[in-house]
């Protein structure tokens, strides 16, 4: 850029040659020879500019590509390590309007901004300190309209910028609003809200058109009123140079060369305008992306292993065995575990009962260590969890959550999705055991057929088997079954759990239900009622009690008796 503007600004200088060679023409036999190299020189003076700017535009553009590129790895790799507390709070349509809209906003402060930037910081010193040396009386009654240019980058800077931030809040909102409509498309139709839903929409679309004609308002207005201050330092120029001139105070070649020197001013300054139009916007995206990237996960995991180091780390002595110790969760000021007192020995087998709230998946997200406790321990085979990396507890936990989650690839990849590559027996053994058989034969091409949302929908029994089946494949030494079997029918779980037989024996097993049939598989047997364990031990136990156990045991007979005839 320097060495652009360099040979730019011999340009001027050659003009003034030209001119002197003009005037002196009539006393100089060589003149219309000289006219002809100094016209050249300007042409040869003008091709290496316009390389060297093509270079700088290049290798800037090039930059803010590679940055906007690392900050992308970095923002996705930062939200791959904020947890539950994070998303508990944020809208999935904020950040993916900051990883787009501000993105791109920092992307072209850092380019084209820069490159602007650079452009004018450089041009308008040393122009006029070229200016200055030829005549600084003119060069000050030049600059006379500059302090106005000045108010008015500062005032419009500020405006766009809180204009732009307007706007970025209002696409994160309408970002938040699509994701949810497609993310909950079934429910809109269902309950014929898509008339309700579109006018919500289009009112939010409108004003962000509105708005960002506004901005673009304000933004088109700078530029003229720029351009209008560089045009009256002109008119100084020529009313007051000319006079000069006249007075003989000022050579002609040199009021030419000045008036050419004002003349290459002119775009530097009108796109001034630009560079604080993208500036701002580019600051406050930054500022919006900061705030991201203070978000601290509330678990810290932390160092970072790779599964298979994880799985050696923990996989030869870990026996599988679980201690909650006094463990309390709190969500705000509702207490979801108070106090809870528990031991799971390696290799058992654990059920937990309790009807909806009762704090069930709270206790499994425990064990998966997607929270902590708020007050008290739990710890793995005697090591507390919070001294584990996270990566060490998930490779030992493997879970079959209330809610699966499909990703739209092969039935075998999304099995597989916790192991990497198997071979297909293993990935058929597994999803065998978790029931799957039946459902594969309905398949169009087997294992090999494209699921979830891109592919074939599945039902939210088939879904939960593919769950399990990830999860026997992954071989972990505890496995979690957060009511995994509840959108089955009862026949269809005791036959998934009478296969699952081996697969328990292997490994400590706590099985979240509702179901009393499912709960006397086990061990131990623990009854959940607001945060508290109110009844436990095992199933002959809990029936001799005859408190409300007992009184479930009955009642789920009965309905069983009823669903026969
Ligand atoms: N992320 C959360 N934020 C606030 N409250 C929660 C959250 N998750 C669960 N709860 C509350 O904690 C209690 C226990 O929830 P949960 O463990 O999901 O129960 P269960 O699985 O037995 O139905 C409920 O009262 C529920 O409303
Ligand atoms: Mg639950």
């Amino acid at each position: 850029m320097v060495g652009r503007d360099g040979i730019a600004f011999a340009i001027p200088l050659l003009i003034r040659s030209g001119i002197r060679t003009l005037t002196t023409a009539r006393s100089n036999p060589q003149a219309g020879t000289d006219i002809l190299w100094i016209g050249l020189a300007i042409v040869a003076v003008a091709i290496p500019r316009s390389g060297f700017q093509t270079l700088a535009r290049l290798n800037l553009i090039g930059t803010s590509r590679s940055v906007e590129y690392a900050i992308r790895g970095d923002l996705l790799r930062h939200l791959f390590r904020l947890d539950a507390s994070f998303w508990g709070h944020t809208r999935t349509g904020d950040v993916m309007a900051s990883a787009t809209n501000d993105l791109n906003a920092v992307r072209m402060m850092l380019g084209p901004g820069l490159t602007s930037m650079f452009e004018s910081l450089i041009a308008l010193p040393v122009a006029i300190a070229v200016l200055a040396s030829v005549n600084w009386r003119l060069t000050v009654a030049a600059m006379l309209p500059a302090p106005f240019a000045v108010l008015l980058l500062v005032r419009f800077g500020g405006i766009i910028r809180r204009r732009f931030d307007r706007i970025q809040a209002l696409f994160s909102t309408m970002s938040a609003a699509v994701q949810q409509t497609i993310a909950g498309a079934r429910v809109v139709r269902s309950f014929v809200r898509e008339k309700a839903e579109q006018s919500r929409f289009e009112g939010m679309n409108r004003s962000y058109v509105r708005l960002n004609c506004i901005l673009g308002l304000y933004a088109s207005t700078l530029d003229p009123l720029l351009t209008f201050t560089t045009g009256i330092s002109v008119l100084i120029v020529l009313w007051y140079g000319g006079s000069l001139v006249v007075a003989h105070q000022l050579s002609v070649p040199n009021f030419v060369m000045f008036t050419t020197y004002m003349a290459m001013l002119v775009r530097p300054i009108a796109s001034l305008g630009r560079v604080v139009n993208m500036m701002q916007r580019g600051m406050a995206s930054v500022a919006r992306l900061q705030l991201l990237f203070d978000e601290t996960p509330e678990i810290d995991p932390g160092a970072w292993l790779e599964p298979h180091e994880a799985r050696s780390n923990s996989a030869q002595e870990a026996a599988g065995g679980i201690s909650l110790k006094q463990v309390s969760v709190f969500y705000g000021s509702h207490a979801a575990l108070d106090s809870i007192d528990l031991e799971i020995a390696a290799g058992s087998t654990l059920a937990i009962l309790g009807e909806s709230g009762a704090g069930k998946s709270t206790l499994v997200k425990l064990i998966t260590r997607t929270i902590d406790p708020t007050i008290g321990c739990i710890s793995f085979d005697g090591v507390d969890c919070r001294e584990m990396p996270l990566t060490s507890v998930r490779t030992l936990v493997g879970v079959v959550p209330q809610e699966t989650f499909l990703f739209s690839i092969t039935l075998a990849d999304n099995i597989a999705l916790g192991v990497g590559a198997v071979p297909l027996d293993q990935i058929r053994h597994a999803a065998s055991i978790a029931g799957l058989d039946p459902d594969l034969a309905a398949l169009p091409d087997g294992f090999d057929t494209i699921v979830g949302e891109r592919g074939i929908m599945l039902s939210g029994g088939q879904k939960q088997r593919i769950a399990i089946a990830r999860a026997i494949l992954k071989n972990p030494r505890i496995l979690v079954l957060d009511d995994a079997l509840s959108s089955v029918d009862s026949v269809t779980e005791q036959r998934i759990l009478e296969h699952l037989k081996g697969v328990m024996a292997e490994r400590t097993t706590i099985l979240v239900t509702h179901r009393v049939a499912t709960a006397m598989r086990a061990d131990h047997i623990i009854l959940l009622r607001q945060g508290h364990i109110v009844e436990q031990g095992t199933h002959s136990a809990l029936l001799e009690m005859s408190g409300r156990y007992a009184r479930l045991a009955r009642l789920q007979v009965l309905e069983e008796e009823l669903e026969v005839l």
